[in-house]
């Protein structure tokens, strides 16, 4: 018996054009790029214009995405896009885009979970795929945390960049059976939150608290010693749920946050650092974009191709944290 599958036919990205480099983090505080470099893995990332904002990079993005799934935005039945940094309170950020991409129809709203908000957002228009609610939905995250972060603050100014990726999802017959490479499209997903952990990451204000946007505040420690222990325990969980082993996957597309959590979790799981994309390095943090943003990159030149087994997951504020395995 066949089953419906929620295919990923195309991948996009947009990066804005201003970089600032570690050298230059220095001049702005306390810090040197042999620091940032050894704790993280980040040499540089990009950040907005002003007057650029988050929609402006999704549409981006979403229409690199279209493009390369040779798909009309007027075709599209509906836009989940992640963000913890939407242009405004509301409407939703995604309704934005709908208009901008000139999509008449459908509907389009926002899913907030930080930096695993792309993870929620693939899960969540799984489901409307599989459910027949769907045939084409356009998944975004796109971020612009250059203006949640306390700029005076080394401990986080200097993890955090901004930028976009989008992938297109659309329905495809897929045979059900486990390890069969012709049953294409989104295998598993699983999620989780522990909203216990609020005050190890969060942004201290909002419009119902301080009627502010506040800045990012972060225990770095505590949450690098859940990311490698949640999110290795994710991926198994995922892998399971699709009847998979570690050892069927051919590419894992991590969260970028940090390149010893990277490593960490492929350590941990036993999976060879060849089959990991690697971008935190030249993007840093993206939060939401981060996981589109590298799957873009390794669709692009050519890494991931059709019938490969690629297995995302991400961590972040909540906690919140989730894992998605794919067959291309
Ligand atoms: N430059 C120079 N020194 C710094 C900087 C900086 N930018 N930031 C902190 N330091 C100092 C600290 O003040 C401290 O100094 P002290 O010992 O005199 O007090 C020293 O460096 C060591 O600080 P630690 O916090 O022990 O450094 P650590 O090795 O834990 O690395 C880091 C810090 C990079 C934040 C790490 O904890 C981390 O990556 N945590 C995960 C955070 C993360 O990735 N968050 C993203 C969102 S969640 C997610 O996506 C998974």
């Amino acid at each position: 018996m066949t089953v419906r599958r929620a295919l990923i036919s195309g991948c996009g990205a947009y990066l804005p054009e201003r970089v600032i480099d570690n050298a230059e983090m220095a001049a702005l505080v306390d810090t040197t790029d042999e620091w940032i470099v050894s704790r993280t893995g980040i040499r540089q990332r990009h950040v907005a214009a002003e007057g650029e904002f988050t929609s402006h990079l999704a549409v981006k993005a979403a229409s690199a995405a279209l493009a390369a799934a040779d798909c009309q935005a007027t075709d599209v039945d509906a836009i989940v896009l992640a963000t913890a940094t939407p242009d405004e309170t509301f409407p939703a950020t995604a309704t934005v885009v709908q208009a901008e991409l000139g999509m008449v129809r459908g509907f389009a709203f926002d899913v907030q979970a930080v930096c695993s908000g792309f993870i929620y957002a693939l899960a969540v228009a799984d489901n409307f795929i599989t459910a027949g609610q769907a045939e084409r939905v356009l998944v975004i995250g796109a971020e612009t945390f250059s203006r949640i972060l306390d700029w005076s603050d080394r401990t986080t100014c200097v993890l955090f960049g901004d930028g976009a990726g989008a992938v297109l999802l659309e329905a495809n017959e897929g045979s059900g059976v486990s390890g069969d490479p012709s049953d294409r499209g989104i295998l598993a997903t699983q999620l989780h939150t522990d909203g216990r952990h609020h005050d190890m990451l969060y942004v201290d204000g909002g419009p119902s608290s301080t009627q502010t946007t506040g800045q990012l505040r972060m225990l770095g420690k505590e949450v690098f010693r859940h990311a490698v222990t949640n999110l290795s325990s994710v991926v198994g969980e995922t892998l399971a749920k699709a009847g998979l082993e570690t050892s069927d996957i051919d590419w894992v597309v991590p969260h970028q946050a940090n390149k010893r959590i990277i490593d960490g979790t492929a350590r941990k799981l036993k999976l060879a650092s060849e089959k990991v994309v690697v971008t935190v390095d030249r993007h840093a943090n993206t939060s939401a974009a981060s996981v589109p943003l590298a799957l873009a990159e390794a669709v692009g030149d050519g890494r991931i191709t059709a019938g490969d087994v690629v297995l995302m997951e991400a961590m972040g504020g909540g906690f919140a944290w989730g894992g998605c395995v794919a067959r291309w």
